[in-house]
């Protein structure tokens, strides 16, 4: 798959899925703007992103501040002209029951940064994207589509995606822009450590079991889906959500 000649913007590519998609897409010819908060891993993928030829345009910024939200398009205009194609991606996890006493913090940080930045990233990006004919791959997850114990604000806000996903779909689809989102169920990267929970090979073991598969999803599958949603294969494609998670709906 080839993306030489496209410019691609991944949120939360510092790590885990964002950074095996952003370092996919360097492969295969993309000019990457790399986003994400966590400054020295955004560096470290970006040096791995170079060694596929072009030196990538890297933004250290929290989706959760407006401000810096806005300086992603416009620098990324500024320095390659155009946008071709934005991974809608950082993400973070967060356990919290309804009867914790700390729910309502939880939910609006957790919706801020799984939701609210997505949908505003998107709104700064639409006119740019509508002149490439471009597309969106948003990260959401299988829990969009069953619920877990202790996980209601991120059900609801990965619910929130998909359905997003399907409006703007909707929106853009008489300008020619395509958008969709991938679902992955229990992937192996840093997401249990980012938001405060265990992460040993007990913890893993214990979603493993809860797989049909009895294995864990590498963020390098997530990427190759991206990477077709985001191609040219899937022209016909917009409005759809694809599950990737070792057969856990099945369980
Ligand atoms: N790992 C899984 O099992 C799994 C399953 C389903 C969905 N997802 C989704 O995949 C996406 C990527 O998660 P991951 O598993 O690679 O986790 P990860 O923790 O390895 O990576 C997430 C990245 O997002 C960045 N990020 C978080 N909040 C941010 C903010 N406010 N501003 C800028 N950057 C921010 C983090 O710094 C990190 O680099 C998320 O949307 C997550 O919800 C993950």
């Amino acid at each position: 798959m080839s993306f030489t000649g496209k410019v691609a913007i991944v949120t939360g590519a510092a790590s885990g899925i964002g950074a095996a998609t952003i370092k996919a897409l360097a492969r295969e010819g993309a000019k990457v703007v790399l986003v994400d908060k966590d400054e020295e891993n955004l560096k470290k993928v970006a040096t791995q992103c170079e060694q596929h030829g072009k030196k990538p345009l890297v933004i250290r910024a929290d989706m959760n501040k407006d401000e810096e939200v806005k300086t992603i398009v416009k620098a990324t205009i500024d320095r390659f002209g155009q946008l071709d194609i934005l991974i809608n991606n950082a993400g973070i996890g967060g356990e919290v029951p309804i009867l914790d006493q700390n729910f309502m913090e939880s939910y609006d940080l957790i919706m801020d940064t799984n939701l609210r930045s997505m949908v505003h990233l998107t709104h700064l990006a639409a006119p740019y994207l509508i002149k490439t004919k471009g597309n969106v791959v948003n990260t959401s997850s299988m829990t969009s589509l069953r619920v877990f114990e202790g996980l209601v604000t991120y059900s609801i806000s990965k619910a929130g995606v998909d359905h997003f996903t399907r409006c703007v779909a909707l929106d853009l689809a008489a300008h020619g822009v395509r958008v969709n989102a991938v679902n992955p169920g229990f992937t192996k990267t840093n997401i249990m450590q980012n938001c405060g929970l265990p992460n040993d090979d007990k913890a893993w073991e214990y979603w493993k079991d809860r797989t049909a598969l009895k294995k864990l999803v590498e963020p390098e599958e997530i990427a190759d889906l991206i990477l077709f949603l985001a191609s040219d294969k899937a022209r016909s494609i917009t409005g759809s959500t694809y599950v990737c998670d070792n057969g856990s709906l099945l369980i």
